[in-house]
């Protein structure tokens, strides 16, 4: 693989703090250089005058429906969403059709990645067998086969007995434990926020606690095993006291938030918009600022997509009736760039990071996540200024249940660079 020059950019790197305009150097699919302009015969040069070059993003928890639902996605269509929206590096959520809980179904995803997709992939498997919250895995054997987490997401983890245990193997295998907190109990027959909204419009509410009983459950067996615990689309203010006490009391515990939790609220279900049900479901306008801050102080370490893809036919339904889900890898960036940056809510270099450094530290994936020298060269180039018009056109999944559909958001990615390959560029993906 030769050389390749990105020129002009106005180059944001969170993990060093560099913000200026400069050159990348790429050599071999690695980052060689940054920094003053270098002069190169041979290498390929993309003029970025104009845009922003940051590390490619990184999505810890995307739903690639591969294997059993390949009419909502496939690991070829998934990566090809995520190149289109800027992500380098995804995360496969094992409740697929069979779900990944034996080292047959890691080879699979890890051969059908090696031959299909266009950004990295890294795989989990699941915490319990067919994640029925009973058996634990073979965590050892997972480990040696690829799984980087282990993840029973789609479902909560009931049993705290069976929660223990697996904590007890992530702190062993030092790997984390990705935690779908819901107490089922609790939430009951609900399918929205419980709230003004859902007494309004007649839909049953799912209570706050539901999420925060098993955050404050997880993080004391978190603390008690030492084990590496990630809460998943934290999505109510009463969960985050618990992950900042643990945070200070040095218990080891991350946590993501997802980019429709960071900027819709339930005021939005008036609509009835069955792309709008999502679990957790999305919370109050004092939830969503409470996630804000937390993105803020750092109690929340990076945005992850819970990409979720769903055929049209499904979300077609009464809302009861429409699974839960939104897709979401190709609108992350110019939704949150919409509404927390250009807003002034949240400054860009503080998005960068919780798409970048921030999801990379969370699964250990350093340098990934940064432009240091020797890093992989996973970059993205984005036009802050472009409009995208949200139709189903816009999107390489295969899916396009999206509540921004009809709507215009600013900020484009331009170009997305893996492995110091351009595998995305101006709405096209370059393919092998
Ligand atoms: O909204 C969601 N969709 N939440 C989940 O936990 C699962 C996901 C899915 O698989 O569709």
């Amino acid at each position: 693989m030769g050389k390749l020059i990105i020129r002009n950019a106005r180059v944001i790197d969170p993990a060093s703090g560099r913000d200026e305009i400069a050159s990348i150097v790429v050599a071999d699919g690695v980052i060689e250089h940054v920094g003053a302009d270098t002069n190169s015969p041979h290498a390929d040069v993309i003029d970025a005058t104009g845009l922003v070059a940051c590390p490619g993003f990184i999505d810890v928890h995307t739903h690639l429906r591969e294997p059993g639902r390949e009419d909502k996605e496939t690991i070829a269509s998934g990566t090809r969403a995520a190149a289109a929206g800027g992500f380098t590096t995804i995360c496969a959520i094992p409740n697929t059709s069979p779900v990944i809980d034996s080292q047959t179904g890691l080879k699979f995803i890890l051969s059908r990645a090696e031959s299909d997709a266009v950004v990295n992939v890294i795989p989990y498997a699941s915490v319990t067998r067919c994640q029925q919250g009973e058996e634990i895995v073979e965590f050892g054997d997972l480990v040696h086969y690829g799984a980087r987490g282990f993840t029973d997401d789609g479902h909560p983890i009931m049993n705290a007995e069976i929660m223990r245990r697996a904590l007890e193997y992530s702190a062993m295998f030092d790997v984390p434990i990705l935690d779908h907190c819901e107490d089922i109990h609790l939430a009951g027959e609900g399918v929205v926020h419980e709230g003004f909204y859902s007494t309004k419009l007649g839909l049953k509410g799912i209570p706050p606690l539901a999420e925060s009983v098993q955050v404050a459950r997880d993080v004391e067996l978190a603390a008690f095993t030492r084990g590496r615990l990630h809460i998943m689309h934290v999505s109510k203010r009463q969960s985050l006291p618990h992950i900042r006490r643990a945070k200070a009391e040095g218990v080891r515990v991350t946590a993501e938030v997802t980019p429709h939790h960071l900027t819709l609220t339930d005021a939005a279900l008036e609509s009835f918009d069955t792309n709008l049900k999502v679990n957790p479901p999305i919370g109050d306008a004092a939830d969503r600022d409470a996630l804000i801050s937390a993105l803020l102080d750092d109690t929340i370490d990076c945005i992850a997509t819970d990409h979720a893809p769903h055929t049209d036919i499904e979300k077609d339904q009464p809302f009861v009736d429409a699974p839960y889900g939104m897709v979401g890898l190709e609108t992350a960036f110019p939704v949150l760039y919409t509404s927390l940056v250009k807003s002034g809510l949240v400054p860009l270099r503080k998005l960068l990071e919780k798409m970048t450094i921030g999801p990379a530290r969370v699964l250990g994936l350093e340098p990934r996540g940064s432009l240091a020298v020797g890093a992989p060269a996973d970059i993205v180039l984005l036009n802050l200024s472009q409009e995208v018009q949200i139709t189903p056109d816009f999107f390489f999944s295969k899916s396009f249940n999206s509540p921004w559909l009809g709507s215009t958001l600013t900020g484009a990615v331009i170009m997305t660079v893996v492995s110091g390959k351009l595998v995305y560029s101006h709405r096209q993906i370059i393919e092998k």
